[in-house]
């Protein structure tokens, strides 16, 4: 085989996965087994973490929620070839799972010889499938069920402190379609917007984009909200998923500020390695982010890719983050200090944190979260 191929085994028969895997072991270090799982869930998260070459993976009874999985793995991972294992025979049903973007289609019990042949026909079609030296940047949405609780000024803060860290190419967008105000708070005139990107929707291209993205002071790139209503109610997840596919191979870091439920926010959460899930200290936001989390549960997000993210945090308040952690049942995974008066006195000014009160607890603050999520993608575990 060409080169050394990474599989992520998912499996809810351990004897099915063994059998493999011993499969795999006779073609000796050609391929290697980056992890089984015997759930989508964990199979998923795994290959997040992974992010192996090709996935094996049980078709259930439940043809339809299988073929669901695919499409999740591929909307995300589309470079990541799917070896599907089956026992159901019918032609219908091939056809259903190789449609739905599946590489191979492999009897149950799987034998070694078309395991062999498979992985042996990947290895020398992966060469073809990647462009070599195409970056895979790292998408990391905002995004909250409530207004107000500081979505905007966190996803710019953030976006512009990775980038005074990594100084990697990094952008701001503001998916915030029909309220977004990050122009504002950059004290930017955007030429151009999403609107004006969707709506070139067809020849959409990295030089297109290229022309249409505004260049901050602070050094982020920056992709505007749409100046008028219209524009932005009339902009499709389908458009967006495509947006963010592009953005993806031109830059490291891609920010998103998000608005609330809408198809296209649901389309950038599934699309992001990391959601951070912000609210703030009160009942009523803590009872919204549980029902959002069990919504995001349910939808088979991968859950360990949403991060709680308590805004406006006040130590002497009468929620701590135990409190939150408990009723939530997760951990809370960064508390940013309340600080209203330099947060709307940069806002005013429409400067960053970073560059209006540098010194000021709430950027160090956001500063250290920049620096943990940074160092968390470089070390591959986000
Ligand atoms: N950590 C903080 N401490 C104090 N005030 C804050 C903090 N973060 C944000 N704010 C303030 O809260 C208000 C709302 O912030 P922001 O606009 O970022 O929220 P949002 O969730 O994006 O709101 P919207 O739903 O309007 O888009 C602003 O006045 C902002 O300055
Ligand atoms: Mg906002």
């Amino acid at each position: 085989m060409p080169q050394n191929i990474s599989v992520v085994i998912i499996d809810s028969d351990t004897d099915s996965i063994n059998n493999i895997v011993k499969s795999i072991k006779n073609l000796g270090n050609d391929v290697s087994i980056e992890g089984t799982a015997t759930s989508f869930e964990s199979g998923h998260e795994l290959i997040h973490r992974k992010r192996p070459m090709a996935v094996i993976m049980e078709v259930a009874e439940d043809v339809s929620l299988s073929i669901q999985y695919i499409c999740q793995i591929l909307s995300k991972f589309p470079q990541i070839s799917i070896f599907a294992t089956s026992t159901d025979k019918t032609s219908e049903t091939i056809l259903k799972v190789m449609r739905a973007g599946a590489t191979e289609y492999l009897l149950r019990p799987v034998s070694e010889t078309d395991l062999t042949f498979a992985l042996q026909k990947l290895g020398r079609l992966w060469l073809v499938k990647t462009s070599p030296g195409e970056q895979v940047g790292n998408v990391i949405s905002v995004f909250s069920p409530k207004g107000g609780v500081g979505v905007t000024t966190l996803s710019i803060n953030l976006a512009t402190s990775i980038y005074e860290i990594t100084m990697k190419p990094t952008i701001l967008i503001d998916l915030d379609l029909n309220a977004g105000d990050v122009t504002t708070f950059l004290n930017m005139k955007a030429s151009y917007t999403v609107s004006d990107v969707t709506a070139n929707i067809s020849r959409l291209d990295k030089s297109f984009l290229q022309g249409v993205i505004q260049k901050h002071s602070s050094g982020i790139s920056v992709l505007a909200e749409p100046k008028k209503v219209e524009e932005g109610i009339s902009i499709s997840a389908g458009e967006i998923r495509k947006v963010l596919g592009l953005l993806k191979t031109m830059y490291d870091y891609i920010i998103i500020d998000t608005e609330t439920l809408l198809d296209r926010t649901t389309t950038a959460i599934e699309m992001s390695d990391m959601v951070l899930l912000v609210f703030v200290m009160s009942l009523p936001s803590i009872t919204n982010i549980q029902r959002y989390l069990k919504f995001f549960e349910n939808k088979g997000f991968g859950m360990d890719r949403i991060r709680l993210v308590a805004n406006r945090y006040l130590k002497k308040g009468d929620i701590k983050v135990e409190d939150a952690q408990k009723a939530l049942n997760r951990p809370i995974y960064w508390s940013i200090p309340n600080e209203y008066d330099t947060a709307v006195s940069c806002l005013n000014r429409g400067v960053p944190l970073n560059v209006g009160a540098s010194k000021s607890e709430l950027n160090q603050n956001i500063k250290e979260l920049a620096k943990t999520i940074t160092s968390s993608i470089k070390s591959g575990r986000y």
